[in-house]
């Protein structure tokens, strides 16, 4: 079906390719790009670019690329026109021009977003109507009336029928509310019957208000789930989804706290902490990570503190760290959750707990002094071997050093000795991690070429020596005499690398200042993006110098495998084999 190309420009023009893709991925602004880890591909480093000149999006790792249209085919799993509609969606435009199926589709989604705002409506009208089973568990769990408002809670009686029969008077039929997760289906008869029963109902609310999904925890003490959830229907995605993330948006002062359970949310926010979420019955997961990135600077977890809890938080850490989140841990002693902790100590209490939480580090070390005795000498070491992996583990070398003094107190050992012992530990872990790139990136580019370095993938390790020590030159230009001493661009592996080198190098001997650089008088468009992709995206090491020698060495190293012995004369063997020898014995 064609679209009109009118609409297809105004689509475009009012969704804006870095606001699409970065409600996908998060995106890092690099002067008028932004860059990020592809989706389309698995990658640590970010080769990803969004340009926003052209709104057009490429992948330097695996060649993805197209607008923002094909962005979201890719993405969604889309054909053109359901991406278009997707996209006219997002934006409040309608599509000219109506395709029966996706017709039908829309028209679905929105009779089952209507279903769940009369359900909720429901579920509420039944809970305040007067004295009745779960107003009772309300008050015997300390939740107030404006808390029932605040968060729309509700009640579904103990009938098999209730919700049914309000939704078939409207109009519904029983496969409608099956499909909207609504009734359950009798695996004896086949007869249908409300899923939800005898139970306290939160609504699940997107972010742009709509009921989209429940959970509804159960009355009956023994009754089993203790919390039934909506199961994935077309307009709820498990796992997309924080609980109270509609309310906790607005106002949260950049701070958001994660809790586990719906009840938490609701007890903190009616003693005044307005901003906490839940995941809704599921493990934490990215997109969750995500969604609080997007509205928060700081998350404080905030889980139970037993078992599960503990292990949810270290995942949680790993997910909103990754993210650039700056995580906090809440630790609570004398009560398993929020709830019952505010409860029983009070909103001041809970206030210092939020204040006193301690970054990931310390928590994580605190965990591991919990179950080691530090007088015996062998649980000791184990700490002090352990310890010094979790800060080893640890980015910033400032944070090193502040957990290796902290460490070498505790341990009465000398700072140094500590220092030293967490930085060879991170040299290796950056070693690793280095190796495990090289390796993701050979997975993700097998099969596809970079069209503006073709040499780049049979010489992948080499290549990527090249470029680091471009943008170490480029970055530090006052290294460049350092640099030329060591390495020509004849030592280069690829010639695209030993172009951009040279260029560099010669600019910058007549003429020191990097910024003047202007790579387009001798490079193409695609050429050009590539380099800036390339010197605004490098992760550096604090230790530029000796990167940079690493870097040498490697290109020197991969250059000379690929001299074939047997196709030099004796002369030109000789001389490479002095210079080999002159090299180890400096
Ligand atoms: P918990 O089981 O830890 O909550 O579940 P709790 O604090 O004991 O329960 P309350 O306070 O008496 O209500 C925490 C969260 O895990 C999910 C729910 O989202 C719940 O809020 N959950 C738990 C389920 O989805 N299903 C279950 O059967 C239990
Ligand atoms: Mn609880």
């Amino acid at each position: 079906m064609a679209i009109d190309s009118s609409f297809i420009s105004e689509l475009k023009l009012r969704c804006p390719i870095e606001e699409v893709i970065g409600s996908y991925v998060t995106l890092k602004r690099a002067g008028s790009r932004y860059v990020a880890c592809c989706p389309f591909h698995n990658e640590k480093t970010p080769s990803f670019t969004v340009f926003t000149d052209t709104s057009s999006y490429y992948c330097f790792g695996c060649g993805a690329g197209g607008d923002v249209i094909t962005f979201i085919m890719n993405r969604e799993n889309l054909d053109y026109v359901e991406a278009v509609r997707l996209l006219a969606e997002r934006a409040g435009l309608s599509v000219p021009e109506n395709g029966e199926a996706t017709e039908g589709k829309k028209q679905n989604r929105e009779r089952m977003l209507q279903m769940h705002r009369l359900a909720a409506r429901h579920y509420y009208n039944n809970l305040i109507a007067g004295d009745n089973a779960c107003m009772r568990y309300l008050a015997k769990r300390g939740l107030s009336m404006s808390s029932v408002r605040r968060y729309g809670l509700g009640f579904a009686k103990d009938s098999f029928d209730d919700l049914k029969n309000l939704l078939l008077k409207n109009g519904y039929s029983l496969l409608e509310m099956e499909s909207a997760g609504l009734l359950a289906k009798s695996r004896k008869n086949g007869s249908f019957y409300d899923k939800f029963r005898n139970r306290l109902m939160f609504p699940v609310i997107d972010l742009r208000g709509n009921v989209i999904a429940f959970s509804g925890r159960t009355l009956d003490p023994d009754g089993i789930p203790k919390y039934m959830n909506s199961p994935d229907t077309e307009i709820y995605r498990k796992g997309n989804i924080l609980f109270g993330l509609n309310l906790a948006k607005e106002k949260n002062d950049g701070m958001l706290i994660l809790c586990e359970g719906n009840i938490d949310v609701v007890m903190l926010a009616q003693e005044g902490f307005r901003n906490a979420v839940a995941p809704l019955g599921t493990a934490f997961t990215t997109e969750q990570a995500r969604k609080i990135s997007q509205y928060a600077k700081t998350a404080v977890i905030a889980f139970d503190s037993d078992n599960a809890g503990q292990k949810a938080t270290n995942k949680a850490i790993e997910y909103l760290r990754s993210l650039g989140v700056s995580v906090r841990v809440l630790q609570m002693q004398g009560a398993k959750d929020p709830d019952e902790y505010i409860k029983t100590y009070g909103r001041e209490r809970f206030s210092m707990l939020i204040n006193r939480s301690k970054t990931p580090t310390e928590y994580q070390l605190d965990k591991l002094k919990e179950t080691l005795d530090l007088t015996d000498t062998a649980q000791k070491m184990e700490y002090s071997d352990k310890s010094s992996d979790i800060i080893a583990r640890l980015p910033s070398k400032i944070e090193r050093e502040i957990y290796a003094g902290m460490l070498a107190k505790e341990l009465e050992i000398s700072v140094e000795t500590v220092k030293s012992d967490i930085e060879r530990r991170r040299r290796n872990i950056e070693k690793a991690e280095q190796r495990r790139t090289v390796s993701d990136e050979q997975r993700a580019i097998a099969g596809s070429t970079d069209r503006v370095n073709v040499h780049r993938r049979e010489n992948l390790l080499a290549a990527r020596a090249e470029e680091t020590l471009i943008v170490i030159l480029y970055r530090n230009p006052d290294l460049l005499h350092d640099i030329c001493d060591k390495i020509t661009p004849q030592d280069f592996i690829t010639q695209f690398n030993r172009e951009v080198f040279e260029f560099i190098t010669d600019s910058l001997k007549n003429d020191s200042s990097a910024q003047s650089l202007s790579f387009d008088e001798k490079f193409d468009g695609a050429q050009t993006s590539k380099i800036m992709f390339l010197l605004n995206t490098a992760v550096l090491s604090d230790d530029t110098r000796s990167q940079a020698n690493d870097c040498i060495r490697t290109i020197k190293l991969q250059g000379n495998k690929k001299i074939d012995a047997a196709k030099l004369d004796a002369k030109e063997l000789m001389s490479l084999i002095k210079k080999e020898t002159e090299k180890d014995e400096h």
